[in-house]
């Protein structure tokens, strides 16, 4: 299968040397890009900027720094995929202007005025027209069930993934996760704490048999508690 996948943070510039950003370092998304690669499918990785090497192996690889970078990317590449996945944390809001000189210090206090960014998972059905498997994440710090149900709903996903980002083991820059699956079909899954290696493995798995149609039900059971 194809497989495109976005995955790291994005910089949103305030000036030459300033930006808005978050701490994603790009592991969950690349563990994900290695597992698909070594599973024998096309993978194409559109990457904000992190300090990783791309996996070997790629049909092809996107470096892109903000979320407009990355939205005209995805829009670009996302056409003949059987299934996207949309790991990186893209800013959700960048300042209006962008100053060309580095803004010096001088009052006390300064104002900047954001606007929100692409939604570029939003955007896979609306306007890209893209009708293969959709998997989004949600990265989340409370009410996490609910908001992973409305994302699911509302961006038109096949799967949420969704992380609790208020623990510093497992989310955002750490080696390991563990995630809730909304499906769907309304069904739920927990894979629980693991290396991102593995829950890439797991999650490949997973996509593949939703791309055969098989849903959620024929997804591999050996990790998975039902909550
Ligand atoms: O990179 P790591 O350090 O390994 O950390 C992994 C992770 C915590 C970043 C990852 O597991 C994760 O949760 N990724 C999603 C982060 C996020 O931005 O979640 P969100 O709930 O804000 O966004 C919901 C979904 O919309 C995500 O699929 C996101 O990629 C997408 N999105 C968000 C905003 C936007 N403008 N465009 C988008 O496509």
């Amino acid at each position: 299968m194809r497989l495109l996948l976005t995955a790291g943070p994005t910089r949103e510039a305030i000036d030459p040397v300033r930006f808005l950003t978050n701490r994603s370092s790009g592991k969950m998304g690349y563990a994900i890009a290695e597992a698909a690669v070594g599973r024998g499918h096309e993978v194409i990785l559109v990457s904000g900027p992190v300090n990783l090497e791309p996996p070997s192996g790629l049909v092809d690889f996107a470096s892109v720094e903000s979320a407009r970078e990355m939205f005209e990317a995805v829009r670009d590449r996302i056409g003949e995929c059987d299934a996207a996945i949309f790991c990186a944390a893209v800013a959700d809001y960048r300042p209006v202007k962008i100053h060309e000189e580095k803004i010096k210090k001088s009052d006390d206090s300064l104002t900047l005025e954001l606007e929100k960014t692409e939604d570029i998972l939003g955007s896979a059905r609306s306007i890209f027209g893209f009708h293969g498997v959709l998997v989004g994440f949600a990265a989340e710090t409370h009410n996490l069930e609910e908001f992973a149900w409305a994302k699911l709903e509302k961006k038109g996903c096949d799967l949420l993934v969704a992380n609790d980002v208020s623990r510093r083991d497992i989310g955002f820059d750490s080696d390991e996760n563990e995630v809730r699956l909304f499906f769907h079909n309304g069904r739920r899954k927990t894979m629980p704490a693991n290396s991102k290696a593995a829950i890439g493995e797991k999650l490949v798995e997973i996509i593949e048999a939703l791309v055969k149609g098989a849903g959620a039900d024929a997804s591999p059971s050996d990790l998975f508690a039902d909550r």
